[in-house]
């Protein structure tokens, strides 16, 4: 069963997706990463982000793998692990330009959908999942919640990790993301067709992990 689990930045949709992936014993699928990773190589090359030809040029030079034997799979950039880069600033930001290149957008659903064939058991986390890449999936799932409860959670992080916080400027760069992920041509962020949407504001990841969990349970006539 593939299940699928959509929704903007700071739902939570990370964590969620990780656990509901360990209590099912399924595989994991961070398909951000790989926008990431390819970001990753843009900054590297100081590529120009306005780009699209230049950004499309560099992703095609990217081979991305997962190491499945890790728990949260390793990322693999032309055999490199560098998931512990993934969530430097500079890179997240530069993701979102990547997000919005179709051909990118094109290698990635391609490459998605060949990792949902060899591994069916799987919980898929993005922006598209469900209406995109997997428009069949057995489960699918549109995380949200206020972008101020979002920003906090974000915060709340970063000060976790030691890092600075400025509220106001996570909050910005927040819906400066949103805008830009739900109104890019190619796979915008929307609820996709026949998914479950979940306003986690007021839940914790526990509340909503158990959700996901028993919704699959049920499906799977053992719930
Ligand atoms: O979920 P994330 O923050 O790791 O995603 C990084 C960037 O990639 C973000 O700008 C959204 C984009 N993305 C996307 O467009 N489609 C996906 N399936 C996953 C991520």
């Amino acid at each position: 069963m593939i299940i699928t689990i959509d929704g903007p930045a700071g739902t939570g949709k990370s964590s969620v997706s990780k656990a509901v992936a360990e209590r099912l014993a399924y595989d994991f699928l961070d398909t951000g990463a790989m926008y990431r990773a390819i970001a990753l190589e843009a900054v590297r090359r100081k590529a120009d982000l306005s780009d699209p030809r230049e950004l499309a040029f560099i992703a095609k030079h990217c081979r991305i793998e997962f190491d499945w034997t890790q728990t949260p799979p390793e990322v693999l950039l032309n055999d490199e692990p560098v998931s512990h880069l993934l969530r430097d600033a500079q890179v997240t930001s530069a993701a979102s330009h990547v997000a919005v290149v179709p051909a990118i957008r094109e290698q990635l659903v391609a490459q998605q959908q060949r990792i949902g064939l060899a591994r069916p058991n799987l919980v898929t986390e993005g922006r598209d999942q469900g209406s995109v890449v997997f428009p069949h999936a057995q489960l699918k799932f549109y995380l949200d919640a206020t972008p101020q409860e979002r920003a906090r959670r974000r915060a709340a992080q970063l000060r976790a990790r030691g890092q600075f916080v400025d509220h106001q400027e996570i909050l910005t760069q927040i819906m400066t993301r949103d805008h830009r992920d739900s109104t890019r041509s190619t796979g915008p962020l929307a609820i996709p067709k026949g998914a479950q949407a979940v306003d986690t504001t007021l839940l914790t990841e526990q509340q909503v992990v158990d959700l996901i969990v028993n919704k699959a349970n049920a499906l799977q006539g053992h719930g």
